[in-house]
């Protein structure tokens, strides 16, 4: 018999793939780089439960209580709880610690899902902020201010504000103002930084959320930081969050028996960050800075400008290839692996785990693609649908009700009984209890045939699709 994941993920591993993706340690290189190899050499005899000693991630009193603390530091809050169901439990907890059953919360329409299934849970009434998207590359923005301080304006008695901070994409705004404007209401804000907790490492990145004043912080350091996956942190700040109610809702949702491993891939997370983190960063920028600089005057290689220097999108639709083929191609002909792809360009999450030669082999990989792939041929043109649909049922009243599969045409205008999410980035287009839209239907078979996955519909082929009578 043999074993299926461990071959896969062992040839990974003997390909020595360049990763551009997630988690942040790129495949165990920086922990080797750095010499914590012993450590991690006998974390499986590590992998313990709670017994005199090891404390217990939910009533933390020693060790673990210590590492929080020491981390909590690290990232300047004032406490910090480790995760061990990455960052979607720690928005479920912040979602539902904030906001009573029935009350309202003021969403970013490009948040991950979990914001949504958070409301299902907590039976909560989302209220969406239209997402900013930059038409050239459906690149997601974030969100303008007049946008939200007029969704906050029309919706004052909201008891939470969550935002996506910094996009997937990198891309930032003027948080302060919003975090200054929304605590004028005493409306609490959670940010969602699951893409940012590496931000503190170095004053050419956007500032940190908890910098700009807000309440709730969720990061998922396994991306950007050289965490396991799964390990993640929430960060809180001021007196408009109940701890306790926090780490009442965090019990419930997590496993009683949380993992030391997660655990303490997260305190080596936070060593390397305190120990080595400015000076690593520090040269991953100037690694981009050479590689960007490389195409500066290239007509087939377009690099978009990202407010998070770390994240590169890359575009070669100029040369005739969509987002999509080159991610294939990088991966197939080179051994490099993007994050994610959408119709017009890939991107690539760098981190402190990533080394010189990684840009070397990248920067080769993109001229030999150009030699061997430059064609006139015309892109066409899909936009990112950025209409809000409008909500007949609440995510959870339509979580509920029963469901009839129709043909995806038919569906057209009817109360969508599943969601509609391209995978990656895990942003819903059409969620439980919405009108599904031509324009939607029309983006997700265009985008689907060229490469994009689509998750969330029992029917994965696209050919039918669950709706509400
Ligand atoms: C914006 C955003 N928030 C939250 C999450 C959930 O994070 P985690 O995978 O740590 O649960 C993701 C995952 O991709 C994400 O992209």
């Amino acid at each position: 018999m043999s074993n299926f994941i461990i071959d896969e993920l062992s040839k990974i591993v003997y390909n020595d793939l360049v990763s551009f993706h997630v988690p942040g340690h790129k495949l165990g290189k920086l922990y080797d780089k750095l010499n914590y190899t012993e450590i991690l050499k006998k974390l499986y005899k590590m992998d313990t439960t709670e017994i005199p000693g090891t404390d217990n991630l939910h009533s933390p009193e020693d060790i673990i209580k210590k590492s929080q603390e020491r981390a909590s530091q690290a990232f300047k809050s004032d406490k910090t709880y480790f995760l061990i169901n990455g960052s979607t439990c720690g928005i479920q907890a912040a979602i539902m610690a904030l906001c009573p059953p029935k009350s309202k919360i003021i969403v970013n329409r490009d948040c991950h899902q979990s914001v949504i299934n958070s409301c299902i849970l907590g039976d909560i009434n989302p209220v969406y902020i239209k997402s900013s998207i930059d038409r050239d590359t459906n690149i997601l923005k974030g969100v303008d201010i007049n946008d939200v301080i007029k969704v906050i304006d029309n919706n004052k008695d909201a008891k939470a504000l969550i935002l996506t901070y910094p996009t997937y994409y990198g891309m930032t705004y003027d948080l302060k103002t919003i975090c200054d404007y929304a605590h004028s209401y005493n409306i609490a804000v959670i940010i969602d930084e699951a893409h940012g907790a590496h931000l503190g490492l170095s004053d050419k990145l956007p500032k940190t959320a908890l910098e700009q004043g807000a309440d709730i912080v969720i990061q998922s350091t396994h991306k950007t930081l050289p965490a396991f996956t799964q390990s993640s942190m929430i960060h809180t700040k001021g007196h408009r969050v109940d701890d306790n109610k926090l780490m009442s809702i965090l019990k419930i949702i997590e496993s009683s028996s949380p993992s030391y491993l997660l655990m303490s891939s997260l305190e080596l997370a936070v060593d390397i960050y305190d120990k080595y983190g400015k000076d690593l960063m520090s040269n991953l920028i100037d690694n981009i800075n050479k590689f960007k600089n490389s195409f500066k005057d290239s007509k087939s290689i377009e690099i978009y400008n990202t407010s998070d220097v770390t994240k590169i999108f890359i575009s070669t639709t100029g040369m005739g290839l969509i987002g999509y083929e080159l991610e294939t191609i990088l991966r197939e002909e080179y051994n490099i692996q993007v994050e994610l792809s959408n119709y017009y360009g890939s991107l690539l999450v760098c981190t402190i785990g990533n080394e010189d030669k990684d840009f070397k082999c990248l920067e080769m990989a993109l001229n030999d693609i150009i030699n061997k792939y430059k064609s006139n041929k015309q892109i066409g043109r899909i936009d990112y649908p950025n209409d809000i649909p409008v909500q007949k049922l609440t995510p959870r009243e339509a979580f509920y009700k029963d469901k009839k599969s129709v043909k995806i045409y038919e569906s057209i205008d009817k109360v969508c009984g599943e969601y509609i999410i391209p995978y990656p980035p895990g942003i819903s287009l059409t969620s439980p209890g919405e009108v599904i839209t031509k324009e939607i239907i029309d983006y997700i078979l265009f985008c689907s045939k060229k490469g994009m996955n689509v998750s969330g519909l029992k029917d994965s082929t696209l050919g039918q699709i669950q709706i509400i009578e």
